[in-house]
């Protein structure tokens, strides 16, 4: 293998060695993917403003995150079926953000449980993701498990009531544990190390899920369960129930516009991720780094103001807090890590990313976070027209 320099390495290694069927649920968005493209180009479309003779000696990334110290400003976001890319996933990747010293969100949809990675990280505190799902008492359960497992930030999804359409799911027939197909099993005997590895652990399904509801336990009643489960009827009120049940940090994730930003402020949440989930909901919808700044401007005094989407170096991480974000999350860089290499490849992709984001705010002239500002970038807005439009005219 050759030598794994950016978070593009490890996608191609990871798109090697995981099957198929979970390789795709990552790497995908819904319907035309255009929103899912657009996360990264916006971000790559951005130009950044060199600057020279700044004393760069002392530099540092650290920041606070929900007030909690961060080596950097990114947290790992919270993914489904983590544990699927790699063989008990989502604790591989807990330690990974612990060493290193950043935030990790479990998802209410990983295949590691609240406990499993409680107990795997040594009662290090971590975020968890939480869905309003039609059994509110599985979620009042959830939540208490969450205090109990030491838990410091609740994170509550609000962009996926219904979930959006993504054509290789439904054609690869994504279920974990994967169910057991001629082309299943063509494609995960190819994978040794995966297979192997998943062989030995017990975690193969839903962990937060199976064992926790009275007779679910079959994976084609649970498949049934999560479409049943997720609540279209979910409004602000169980926003602020969700409030009343939590007293710790709050963080409300899926925002894009700028009303729904200041309804946020409003109910008292600690952060709000400006999101698309990725491009995994509403296609057709902006990049998150578009709706990013007026949703800072409005409401990042009265909160902090996160954001996903399409973070996939060091520089879009610099470009995000440019534009307002106090803190971004990494969902994909994670998981190619994951798939790739386990936590040596989670812990390569913070490396990667801590290091871009170090030698980017050195060239932009900044030694601190909280110093870096729409200052950063680069004003093209009187450069000289490009050639091929000169030529049109
Ligand atoms: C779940 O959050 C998903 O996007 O699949």
């Amino acid at each position: 293998m050759s030598v794994i320099t950016s978070i593009e390495d490890l996608r191609v290694l990871a798109e090697k060695r995981v099957p198929r069927m979970f390789y795709q649920y990552a790497d995908s968005g819904s319907w035309t993917e255009g929103t899912y493209r657009a996360n990264e180009a916006d971000l790559a479309r951005i130009r950044l403003r060199q600057r020279v003779a700044v004393n760069l000696e002392q530099r540092s990334t650290r920041t606070r995150l929900l007030g909690q110290p961060a080596g950097m400003p990114v947290a790992i976001a919270p993914t489904g079926l983590t544990g699927m890319q790699h063989a008990d996933g989502e604790i591989l990747a807990a330690r990974a953000a612990r060493d290193f010293g950043i935030p990790f969100t479990l998802s209410t949809m990983s295949i590691c449980s609240i406990e499993d990675v409680a107990e795997g990280t040594g009662g290090h505190p971590f975020w968890f993701q939480v869905y309003v799902m039609r059994d509110r008492g599985f979620v009042e359960r959830l939540i208490a498990r969450a205090r109990a497992g030491n838990v410091s930030a609740l994170v509550l999804t609000l962009d996926l009531p219904i979930s959006g359409q993504r054509h290789k799911d439904l054609k690869n027939g994504l279920s974990a544990p994967p169910r057991m197909t001629l082309a299943n099993l063509a494609n995960i005997a190819g994978k040794p190390r995966w297979w192997w590895r998943m062989l030995h652990t017990r975690r193969r399904t839903l962990g937060n899920i199976v064992g926790h509801i009275e007779g679910l336990g079959d994976n084609a009643l649970l498949s049934e369960w999560c479409a049943r489960q997720f609540d279209p009827t979910l409004n602000w009120d169980d926003v602020r129930w969700i409030r009343g049940l939590w007293d710790g940090k709050l963080v409300l994730k899926g925002i894009q516009d700028v009303e729904d930003a200041r309804m946020a402020a409003s109910t008292g949440a600690d952060a709000l991720i400006v999101s698309n989930h990725g491009g995994r909901q509403l296609d057709g919808a902006p990049s998150s780094i578009v709706a990013l700044p007026r949703i800072a401007d409005a409401v990042g005094q009265r909160m902090e103001v996160h954001m996903d989407g399409g973070i996939r170096s060091g520089q879009d991480v610099l470009k995000a807090l440019a534009l307002g974000a106090r803190g971004t999350y990494i969902g994909r860089s994670m998981l190619y890590g994951l798939g790739a290499m386990g936590q040596a490849g989670v812990t390569r992709a913070l490396e990667i990313i801590h290091k871009e984001l170090d030698l980017t705010m050195a060239f932009c002239g900044r030694t601190r976070i909280e110093d870096i500002d729409r200052g950063v970038l680069f004003d093209d807005s009187d450069a000289v027209p490009a050639a091929p439009l000169a030529l049109a005219a």
